[in-house]
């Protein structure tokens, strides 16, 4: 049984929205977003200060003690997840031949991708580097001295 995949450019038609086009569109947006991001974070941590030497879990208490950089990697995260997600979805429709093999493939794609950003969300939205009560010896600058 052969399947057919919309054309990414092919017109809407009037009785589904065409996903394949919002996929695409999906890969350009967020292409060009996770540029900056990911540019950006490769800079911070492995050029600025003492660069890759400096990155221990006080560099990432530090920098996630700000909300500017939670926010920046929690889009990172999203974005670049759906993005490769996608992304492989569309290698193994090109390539999966059987139509079992490539929906089983695309339903552990998404599952895998929900897990890792419902994990990786939790991670940066509750952590919390001063749970243990002699962190302000070693995070002064991050957890209240007491
Ligand atoms: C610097 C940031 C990135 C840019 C500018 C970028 C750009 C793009 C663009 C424009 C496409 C669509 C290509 C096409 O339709 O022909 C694409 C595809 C893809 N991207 Fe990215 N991407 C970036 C980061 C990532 C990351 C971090 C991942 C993995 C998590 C990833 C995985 C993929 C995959 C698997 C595809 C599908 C390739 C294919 O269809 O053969 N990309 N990327």
């Amino acid at each position: 049984m052969s399947v057919v995949i919309e054309q990414p450019k092919s017109p809407r038609s009037r009785k589904a929205a065409n996903w394949e086009k919002y996929g695409w569109m999906y890969m350009r947006a967020s292409g060009a977003i996770l540029l900056i991001l990911i540019f950006g974070h490769l800079y911070v941590n492995l050029f600025v200060g003492q660069g890759i030497k400096g990155i221990d879990f006080a560099f990432v208490a530090g920098k996630w003690a700000n909300p500017f950089w939670k926010v920046w990697d929690g889009l990172m995260l999203w974005l670049a997840l759906i993005h490769g997600t996608n992304g492989m979805r569309t290698i193994a429709n090109d390539y999966a031949e059987r139509p079992m093999v490539r929906k089983v493939l695309n339903y552990t794609l998404w599952i895998v991708c929900a897990a890792l950003i419902i994990l990786g969300t939790l991670v940066i939205t509750t952590f919390d580097p001063c749970i243990d009560p002699n962190a302000s010896t070693y995070l002064p600058g991050v957890c209240a001295v007491k």
